[in-house]
C-alpha cells in the first residue's frame, strides 16, 4: 500500500526534508582537497542533533554513519573513512534525518575542485536525469514513468543506469512503498496520486551498469571501475505535478531551468 500523506503529513515532511538540504549544503561547503568524509560524517552528524532532529542510515541495518559518502567508483553506501579527497574526486554525499516521526532523504554529487571533463558531464547528465524523473510525477502517472524518464536521458548521453538500488517512498519510515527502478519501460506499476512522497535517486555510471558490493557489506561499486554519480530529492505528488521537499529557495531558479530541460 502507498500512503498518501495529509495536509499537515507533509507540512512535517516538508521540515524535515528542508533540514536535510541545508546540512547537505553545508557539507557541500566543506567539500575540498584534503578534507576526509570521517570530518564530513562528523559535521553532519552535529548539524543533524543541534536541530534537534536523528541520523536516518546510521543504525540501519547495521550502517554505522550519519552520511553515505562514496568517491569516483564507489556507487552508493560508501562507508565514510581517514581517506583524504584529492582534487579531480567526485564525492556523493547521502544524508537521511528523522524529525518528529517524519524522516527525509537527500543526494547529491559535488566535484571535488577541478573535475575531468567525464567526471563533469555524468554529473551534469545524472542531476538532469533526476528532474526528467520528476517532470514525471503527477497525479495518474505510473511510477515506472519516472524510471523510463531517467533511463532514456542517460542512455542519450551514453552512460549506464544501475539496476541493483532504487528509489521509494518516504514517511514515517526511511524506506516505503512504491520501489522506484531507475529504468523503464514506463506505463507500469501503480498510479501515482495526490499526497505520495517519493525519493527519487537515480545512480549512473560512465562505463557499464554493473556494480558490487565490497567486503565491508555496503560499498557499492561499478564493477569495471568507471566513475558513478547519485542526485536524490524527496518529493511529494500535488494536485498537478509535483514538489521537490528536498529543493532550497537558493537553488529554485536552476531547479526551473533543469526542469525547462524536459519539457
Ligand atoms: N538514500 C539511500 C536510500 O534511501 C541511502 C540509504 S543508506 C542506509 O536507500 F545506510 F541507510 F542504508
Ligand atoms: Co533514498
Amino acid at each position: 500500500m502507498i500512503v498518501c500523506r495529509s495536509k499537515a503529513e507533509i507540512e512535517k515532511l516538508r521540515r524535515v526534508n528542508q533540514l536535510v538540504a541545508r546540512i547537505l549544503a553545508e557539507l557541500r561547503r566543506m567539500v575540498g582537497p584534503g578534507v576526509t568524509t570521517k570530518e564530513i560524517d562528523a559535521s553532519a552528524e552535529a548539524l543533524v542533533r543541534q536541530a534537534g532532529a536523528e541520523p536516518a542510515f546510521k543504525g540501519y541495518h547495521g550502517y554505522p554513519a550519519t552520511v553515505c559518502a562514496s568517491i569516483n567508483e564507489q556507487v552508493v553506501h560508501g562507508i565514510p573513512s581517514a581517506r583524504r579527497l584529492v582534487e579531480g574526486d567526485v564525492l556523493s554525499l547521502d544524508m537521511g534525518a528523522k524529525l518528529d516521526g517524519f524522516y527525509g532523504d537527500c543526494a547529491v554529487t559535488v566535484p571535488v575542485g577541478r573535475v575531468s571533463e567525464q567526471a563533469a558531464a555524468l554529473l551534469r547528465v545524472t542531476e538532469e536525469a533526476l528532474f526528467h524523473g520528476i517532470e514525471a510525477v503527477r497525479p495518474g502517472a505510473r511510477v515506472s514513468d519516472i524510471g523510463g524518464a531517467v533511463q532514456q536521458h542517460v542512455e542519450a548521453h551514453g552512460f549506464s543506469v544501475v539496476r541493483e538500488f532504487v528509489g521509494h517512498g518516504v514517511g514515517t519510515a526511511l524506506h516505503e512503498e512504491p520501489q522506484i527502478a531507475n529504468y523503464g519501460p514506463g506505463g507500469r506499476g501503480p498510479r501515482l496520486s495526490e499526497g505520495m512522497v517519493l525519493a527519487i535517486e537515480p545512480m549512473v555510471n560512465a562505463g557499464q551498469a554493473a556494480v558490487k558490493v565490497l567486503g565491508d557489506g555496503w560499498t557499492a561499486v561499478t564493477r569495471d571501475g568507471s566513475l558513478s554519480a547519485h542526485f536524490e530529492h524527496t518529493v511529494a505528488v500535488t494536485g498537478d505535478g509535483a514538489e521537490i521537499l528536498t529543493l532550497l529557495e537558493a537553488e529554485a531558479a536552476r531547479a526551473r531551468a533543469l526542469l525547462a530541460l524536459s519539457d
